[in-house]
């Protein structure tokens, strides 16, 4: 009896054997695959180049061009992040007027001095000055938080240029 478990056993322990043995097989199999069509692209890249050298120089010449831009982009983002706000314009203005001022869907307020900013605010605020939108923003803000947005946003010129 004992005997009969024994080989029951062993002979279901050869069928897993086999089983994963085959499935290690088949990996094995696919790995190749995947190995045989690396090699294959990486012939076809010289072969391009050999057959095809202008539009290979083309391909160059794209790339520098590519370059250049990534390398603006970069000092772009060097020049923003060396452009602080204050978490009060950022949070309320900047969505609308731009990070640096400069305007999106809001108009632009470089170049602005501070009074001619203070003043707009302030007729916004008081409803002179007709607009929803800058009403509705400002009629939560102290006078103080206007005087110091208007003394921010009205530097925002010379700190752009002295970022650049
Ligand atoms: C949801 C968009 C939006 C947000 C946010 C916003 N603005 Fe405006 N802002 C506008 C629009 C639109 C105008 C133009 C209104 C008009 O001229 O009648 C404007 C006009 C202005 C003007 C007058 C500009 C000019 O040329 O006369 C100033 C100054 C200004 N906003 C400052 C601010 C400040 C400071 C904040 C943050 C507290 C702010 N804005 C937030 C949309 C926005």
């Amino acid at each position: 009896m004992i005997r009969h478990i024994i080989a029951l056993i062993s002979g279901a322990l050869t069928v897993a054997a086999i089983v994963y043995m085959a499935k290690l097989d088949i990996e094995a199999e696919k790995l190749k695959k995947i190995e045989e069509i690396i090699e294959k692209s990486k012939l076809e890249v010289p072969v391009a180049k050999t057959t095809q050298p202008i539009q290979q120089q083309q391909e160059e010449e794209e790339e520098s061009e590519e370059e250049k831009q990534l390398k603006m982009l970069k000092e772009k983002a060097g020049n923003m992040s060396a452009f602080e706000v204050s978490p009060l314009y950022r949070r309320n203005c900047a969505s609308c007027h731009g990070v640096n001022g400069n305007g999106a869907v809001g108009p632009k307020l470089l170049g602005k001095s501070k009074d001619e900013i203070l003043q707009a605010l302030k007729d916004f605020k008081s409803g002179k000055r007709k607009n929803y939108v800058m009403y509705g923003l400002l009629s939560n803000m102290k006078e103080e938080d206007l005087i110091s947005l208007a003394e921010e946003i009205s530097q925002f010129d010379e700190k752009l240029k002295a970022a650049q």
